[in-house]
């Protein structure tokens, strides 16, 4: 995680890069950091806590066009200014950013640098303090810089910033995130193109263990033999405004309701000239061939590809299975003989996903990757894309996303049944046309939601979410979003379940969250809910129209039985919204957390 940039030419650096910072707090938020360089010398900013706290900490009379930047969600040491980036080399010349995980820190700190006193806990300082080893043996900063990067095992994003030498920033990564900006009278880097989105939309993509000089008035691309890579810059598809909060108190408010128009813009997007659904004939020619799917995902995103398997199975006929992405890599299942991955991924850039990429990539298998940042590693790396179309998802609980991962997943179900000759007795299309009414019309009463979350969860110390069948996926996804960002300690369960062991935990007054959407299992889960009743849970029973009682707490407008999900989760998204804000919690960056997870 963490986030970097980078800032060389002749406005005023500070004010880039705490602006870029801002951008890029998502993907961490404990502590941050700023290194200017002018004729004095290099001035480090460093604190504990958020970039307001950072910007507060500031000198404004320093004055540099030059410098880095760093906001970090710690790995190695905990979150405190010692452990904040940037950090130095003992004999203050060199001043580094990182994102990623060093690997092998404590051998090159046994080989390497025995008689240095490290000044913090960090991976990062190993890497700053190789360089300066290797330039006072002689080498120039650049052959000082390569060499480094050769010893260095795992994941990494750098800048680094020489003080005898004020006209360049160095920079790498290898498996994390980082984009140079270019302009005609200055350059940037950022880990992502929104952070720099004040200043250009013109960047230029790296590949893993090039080094890269940036200077003022140029970017200078080298591979590992030193050879000269010519890059041409492409443009960042963003609107500044995709990346701001506007009125909204809360990016996460904002998001879920954007989700009525990403289901429109996935209808759009998917759609050819006949007016059909339509996806990439190599990715549904990929599908046909498949003789098993296997979904690899973390989080929301495991959540989404629970939903589907049960698309590509019942729609597609196509066999599936599902994996935790930091499981699979390590303890991989016997495969079928025709397997076809499909990452699912928000950011693209999960690297528990990633190390399942490299490692069915080096098998030979083929991949396709469901993402909703277009040149992200996963993207990028795996055989074949599609994209979600939701525009940026900035708070870290994802809930725009998770829509449509769903939304594309049922699209590419839908066709490639269509495809082999499937008879598929509805028009996706149509009810998903529905669907972005019926997300809208749940959207529309917030107040009956905010006052669940009160009736419910306000003193709560724990929560049940229970369902069936795909309801029995959406609880995942809700308690996952209750807890992470009301911190409530929540589980989903399989209705049936709870009464193996976990029925245990029910109190007076512990609340459960019932889903009924299904109709094939609707008097199951009633039944699973007058078990908890009987031991005094407080049930919140949300159904469908059709299978509603009186009682139930909140109706849900009738929607096609496979795409409940996506109408059946906003509820379980607005509540756990409002929970959290009774709480007093900081919902778009809910402790220990970051938007984008890149070490494993
Ligand atoms: O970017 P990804 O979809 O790969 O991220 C996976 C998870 O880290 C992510 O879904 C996480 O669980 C969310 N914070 C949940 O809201």
């Amino acid at each position: 995680m963490c986030g970097i940039v980078g800032y060389i030419g002749e406005l005023d650096a500070k004010e880039v890069l705490l602006k870029g910072l801002e951008k890029l707090e998502y993907r961490g938020y404990d502590s941050a950091g700023i290194a200017v360089r002018n004729e004095d010398g290099i001035t480090v900013f460093k604190e504990k806590g958020r970039i307001a706290d950072l910007r507060a900490a500031i000198d404004t009379s320093v004055e540099a066009s030059v410098g880095i930047g760093h906001t970090r969600w710690a790995t190695h040491g905990v979150p405190n200014r010692k452990n904040a980036h940037p950090h130095q080399s003992a004999t203050g010349r060199f001043t580094l950013v990182h994102n990623g995980v060093i690997e092998n820190y404590h051998l090159l700190q046994k080989a390497y640098l025995k008689g240095i006193q490290l000044a913090s806990d960090t991976d990062t300082e190993i890497i700053v303090q190789l360089v300066d080893l290797f330039v006072s043996e002689g080498l120039s900063t650049e052959d000082a810089f390569r060499k480094t990067l050769g010893l260095l095992h795992g994941s990494y994003a750098l800048a680094l910033l020489d003080r005898e030498d004020a006209d360049v920033i160095y920079v790498a990564k290898n498996k994390s995130p980082l984009l140079v900006g270019v302009a005609d009278t200055f350059n940037v880097i950022a880990s992502d193109a929104m952070a720099m989105l004040q200043v250009t939309n013109q960047f230029v993509e790296l590949h893993d263990k090039e080094v890269v000089l940036v200077r003022k008035d140029g970017v200078t691309i080298t591979n590992l033999e030193g050879t000269v890579m010519e890059r041409a810059p492409f443009t960042a598809e963003l609107d500044a405004s995709d990346i701001e909060k506007g009125t909204y108190p809360h990016y996460m408010l904002k998001e879920m309701d954007e989700q009525p128009t990403v289901i429109r813009k996935i209808m759009q997007a998917y759609t050819g000239e006949d007016d059909a659904l339509t996806v990439d004939p190599e990715i549904l020619a990929a599908l046909n061939e498949a003789d098993r799917l296997y979904i690899i995902a973390a989080g929301t995103s495991y959540h989404a590809g629970l939903v589907g398997k049960e698309y590509f199975e019942k729609i597609a006929k196509i066999p599936v299975e599902v994996h935790i992405s930091s499981e699979f890599g390590y303890n991989m299942p016997l495969l079928s003989e025709k397997p076809l991955f499909i990452f699912i991924s928000q950011s693209g850039e999960t690297a528990d996903s990633r190390q399942v990429l490299v490692k069915i990539k080096e098998q030979g298998y083929k991949s396709l990757t469901v993402t909703n940042v277009p040149g992200s590693t996963l993207s990028r790396e795996a055989d074949y894309t599609l994209l979600l179309h939701a525009g940026p998802e900035i708070a870290v609980a994802s809930t725009k996303a998770y829509v449509a991962q769903i939304a594309v997943l049922a699209v590419a179900a839908y066709v490639t049944a269509k495809e082999k000759g499937i008879d598929v007795d509805f028009d996706l299309k149509q009810e998903l046309a529905i669907v972005a009414n019926n997300i809208q019309t749940v959207i529309d009463r917030k107040d009956d939601l905010e006052k669940i979350a009160e009736d419910y969860l306000k003193i709560a110390r724990n929560a049940f979410f229970i369902g069936r069948n795909l309801d029995f996926c959406v609880s995942l996804e809700g308690a996952l979003k209750l807890k992470e960002i009301s911190y409530i300690q929540a589980e989903g369960f399989a209705g049936g379940e709870l009464k193996h062991g976990t029925i245990a935990l029910i109190e007076d007054g512990t609340p459960v969250f019932a889903l009924v959407s299904q109709k094939a299992v609707a008097l199951n889960i009633r039944g699973n809910v007058k078990e908890v009743t009987a031991r005094g849970a407080n049930a919140c029973i949300i159904s469908m129209e059709g299978m509603a009682e009186d009682d139930d707490a909140f109706i849900l407008p009738k929607t096609h039985a496979l795409l409940t999900p996506l109408v059946s989760v906003v509820p379980l998204q607005l509540i756990s919204y409002y929970a959290a804000l009774h709480r007093r919690c900081d919902v778009d960056k809910p402790r220990n957390l970051a938007k984008s997870v890149t070490v494993e």
